[in-house]
């Protein structure tokens, strides 16, 4: 089968690496384009770009050169799929143009994550809101689908299969990786040996995407912490549900949850891994997993009165970044085509 040619946005950045990590070797897409700052243009991404992932860079995706974005160019490419791992200012920007420009554009950034007719998609918890796509114009425009921010998509994931339980409050602090802030990120000075009690906008992001992606009513209560662990957000969780519910009763649910009827390329066999092991999850396990990366791995489930808490371990960089746009990708042409 011939594969779909895609062009990946932001591609030195550190989201834009896993995509390329990711492109490089998949089933249905192949990369025919990047994009970075302008200095790059010309230069090739093996010489140019500084990997910063925890194994080689392939070396099919060092030859391809930083190009500027270029409509036509992209349209005698044949190419339609975009992928954005670009800053939000720059997002806010670009994405509109290329919808405009009948582009299918999925996107890692936050600028257009709010507005009404853009889902925030992870297939496995709101296939539905992929019909959103019709307001923007589609299939006679282009349209933007984006991923939910990083931490969201771990707790979503964890939390979609509890839905049936009547999610009420959900009580989450999150212990999040210097990769989360991008590359170069964080200064050295302030984050090595300590912990940031403040990511910028990040528990306002956890509050309303929560909400809009499954669809509750519930109060959401966020603290989120910067760590200086490289990969993987940990998560502590303590929900509150309408009916009452047992231990066995949450792990039974995430051992339940396949999502098969889903049929794409990159969806874990078990979207959600349970492990009652007592120190499970832990960051270091970020890219465990088959796809690596994009299982939610959960452990540590109790009762406290009327409450259940969990922890949780999301790749923020795999299934909280490029892995879920590719995810999308994927259902959007099951649905779709090509
Ligand atoms: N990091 C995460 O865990 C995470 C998770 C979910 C979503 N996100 C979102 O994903 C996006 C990318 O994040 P990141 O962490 O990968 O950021 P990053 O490491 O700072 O990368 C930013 C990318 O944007 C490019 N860029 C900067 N200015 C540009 C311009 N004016 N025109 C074109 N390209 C430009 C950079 O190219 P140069 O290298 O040439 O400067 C780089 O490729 C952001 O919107 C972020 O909020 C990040």
């Amino acid at each position: 089968m011939e594969k779909i040619k895609v062009a990946v946005l932001g591609a030195t950045g550190i989201v834009g690496q896993v995509f390329m990590w990711m492109l490089s070797n998949h089933r249905q897409f192949e990369i025919a384009f990047i994009t970075a700052s302008s200095p790059r243009i010309g230069k090739s991404y093996g010489d140019d770009a500084r990997w910063m992932l925890p194994f080689e860079m392939p070396d099919n995706i060092k030859h391809i050169k930083f190009e500027e974005l270029d409509y036509s160019k992209l349209e005698k490419l044949g190419i339609k799929v975009v992928f954005s791992a670009l800053l939000s200012e720059v997002a806010m920007r670009v994405e509109p143009e290329l919808r405009a420009n009948n582009f299918w554009v999925f996107s890692n950034a936050s600028a257009l994550r709010y507005d009404e007719n853009v889902p925030i998609l992870i297939p496995e918890v709101n296939i539905e809101s992929m019909d959103l796509i019709m307001g923007q114009g589609f299939p006679e425009k282009g349209f933007v689908i984006t991923n939910a921010n990083c931490s969201v998509t771990g707790l979503a994931v964890a939390l979609a299969p509890l839905r049936k339980f009547g999610i009420k409050e959900v009580f989450v602090s999150t212990y999040q990786a210097i990769s989360g802030a991008g590359y170069p990120g964080l200064s050295a000075l302030d984050i090595s040996g300590n912990l940031i009690p403040y990511i910028k906008e990040e528990e306002e992001k956890i509050d309303i995407e929560l909400k809009k992606i499954l669809g509750i009513e519930a109060d959401v209560f966020p603290y989120c912490v910067r760590t200086p662990n490289l990969f993987g957000h940990l998560e502590t969780v303590w929900v509150k549900f309408r009916e009452s519910v047992n231990e066995d009763a949450v792990i039974g649910a995430w051992e339940n949850f396949k999502m098969e009827e889903l049929d794409i390329p990159s969806l874990p066999q078990k979207p959600i891994v349970y492990d009652k092991r007592v120190d499970f999850p832990q960051p270091k396990m970020s890219f465990f997993g088959n796809p690596p990366g994009m299982p939610v791995f959960t452990g540590r489930v109790r009762k406290e009165k009327d409450r259940i808490g969990f922890v949780l371990l999301v790749n923020n960089l795999v299934k909280g970044a490029a892995g879920g746009s590719i995810q999308n990708a994927e259902a959007f042409i099951k649905r779709f085509g090509g």
